[in-house]
């Protein structure tokens, strides 16, 4: 059970506390943060409203402790991270249940979500003992104009303090892969988790404050966003902001100073579907890749693009998947559970009815009750249409007919956002040119979009955001590079 066993000190009343120096606090304001359950639009959890002040403590001890843990062993470092990861699969049972109840997302995929992230940080465990562990030596006689009289030593030190911000749908996961690498490569981390999402994150962090990291280094601060957000993203101790979400990252990037960012702010991946393609492949791909999670995923198939001559055999198969998936509560591992939150559902409902006055056509009948609303295909969408372009974040998904390959390409192109996107096929050349053709981070040939294995590298590009993503970049992302010369008083050569 959430709250209880080894996390009984995470909680105080009926409100979990926030960690700071190495301690779990009740906040001094006196004020908490409701976080209302999406399936039963009641009060779940409740979690401390942080001050300012706190943050500002928050931050002062991140900088001592930072500098400290940088000159820990990586070996140590590593080490650390190993136990906090065995503590997090150990304790998935309850992590798992939290994210049942404040994010509605299935059981099953709760534990999956807990169990990839501790593999996540074992990954980035010994990644970063192999990256950070070598430098480059360079020569100076090969660059025109030098002899060989300078010696050039290269390595990769810490930032300093990591803010991580991770996104409501993947709280656990999304905040290991902004925490763990940022403690391998020797920087303190500060943890803003989403409000809903909240009391999974302060589990987690609970794994590695039992894992015995040092007072301080990690900190978990909740609050309103309104009341401590701006403050922590533009506060001048934090050397690095690695942040997932929507366009708020948009404003956060303008806002912050000269550090390195690393946003991921969604996408609107378009699935591209040539004459010549598996149809059984991708229709399993479209309900896998568009309605897994209720279609809450940045690398969700959000718009289908399939040429006319194949799209009613298409639209027929996967109208019969749709027909299959299981509607109702996460705990019983329903496909389609509730969206986040009723404003999200209201988003989504706009952008359904937005399509029915244009003249879509409804594959199943719009319905929706509360905040969960049942898997719809839309057929013959048109690009005049909000969904044609627009993100819902929700079991909705829209087909466009297209009469030419370029024409996919160009209405992938033509979107603001360039997450990921996938085509089919069986020639796999016309993939490649397709593929070097959409402005996206990544294409997926024959399969759905999806950011893992967590050591691929994965980003974004126009409004989906900057630096990329995985394992080993998020590692570099979170160091700078430092140099020592030796310079010689004569040129010197090893002769062998
Ligand atoms: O929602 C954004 C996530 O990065 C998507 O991750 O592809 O593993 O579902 P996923």
């Amino acid at each position: 059970m959430a709250g209880t066993g080894i996390f009984t000190e995470i909680l105080d009343g009926e409100v979990y506390k926030y960690y700071s120096d190495g301690e779990w606090r009740t906040s001094s304001s006196g004020k908490s943060v409701a976080i209302v359950n999406p399936a039963t639009r009641k009060t779940q959890y409740k979690v401390q409203a942080c001050t300012q002040e706190e943050v500002n403590k928050v931050m002062e001890m991140a900088k001592s402790a930072q500098k400290s843990w940088a000159k820990t062993p990586l070996w140590k470092r590593a080490e650390l991270l190993h136990k906090a990861a065995a503590i997090l699969k150990d304790n998935k049972a309850p992590i798992a249940e939290s994210l049942v109840k404040e994010i509605a997302k299935p059981a099953k995929d709760s534990v999956t979500e807990v169990v990839r992230s501790g593999d996540l940080i074992s990954y980035c465990a010994e990644e970063g003992v192999r990256i950070l562990g070598e430098g480059k030596f360079l020569l100076s006689d090969s660059f025109p104009g030098n002899e060989r009289t300078k010696y050039c030593l290269t390595s990769k030190i810490p930032l300093g303090v990591v803010l991580a911000i991770p996104p409501f749908n993947y709280p656990v996961n999304l905040a290991v892969s902004k925490i763990a690498p940022a403690l391998i490569a020797g920087n303190s981390l500060v943890l803003k988790p989403p409000t809903q999402g909240a009391v999974s994150c302060l589990h987690m962090v609970h794994c590695f404050h039992l894992a015995g990291f040092p007072k301080g280094l990690i900190s978990c601060i909740t609050g309103k966003g309104s009341e401590i957000g701006d403050f922590l993203t533009m506060h001048p101790a934090v050397n690095c902001i690695s942040f997932t979400g929507g366009d708020t990252g948009i404003s956060i990037s303008k806002k912050a100073g000269m550090i390195p960012l690393q946003m991921e702010l969604g996408g609107k991946d378009a699935c591209i579907v040539l004459e010549d393609a598996d149809l059984d492949l991708v229709a399993s791909n479209i309900i896998k890749g568009g309605f897994s999670y209720s279609g809450q995923r940045c690398t969700a198939v959000k718009v289908v693009l399939v040429m006319e001559s194949v799209a009613d055999e298409l639209v027929e198969k996967v109208k019969a998947k749709v027909a299959k998936l299981t509607v109702g509560p996460p705990e019983e591992n329903c496909d389609i559970t509730a969206v986040v939150s009723e404003s999200s559902a209201n988003f989504i409902e706009g952008l359904v009815m937005d399509a029915k006055e244009k003249g879509a056509t409804f594959c199943q009948e719009y319905k929706r009750e509360g905040n969960l609303i049942w898997p719809l295909l839309l057929d013959n969408v048109r690009p005049d249409m909000r969904i044609a372009w627009e993100e819902p974040f929700g079991p909705v998904l829209p087909v466009l007919r297209i009469s030419s390959v370029e024409e996919g390409i160009n209405h992938c192109n033509a979107s603001n956002f360039g997450l990921q996107g996938c085509v089919f096929t069986k020639d796999i050349n016309k993939a490649m040119l397709i593929s070097d053709a959409m402005e996206t981070g990544t294409v997926q040939i024959n399969s759905a979009p999806a950011r893992g294995p967590d050591h691929f590298p994965f980003q974004g590009l126009k409004d989906s955001g900057i630096g990329s993503q995985g394992v080993t970049n998020s590692i570099n992302l979170m160091t700078k590079v430092k140099t020592t010369v030796i310079n010689l008083p004569t040129p010197s050569y090893s002769m062998g």
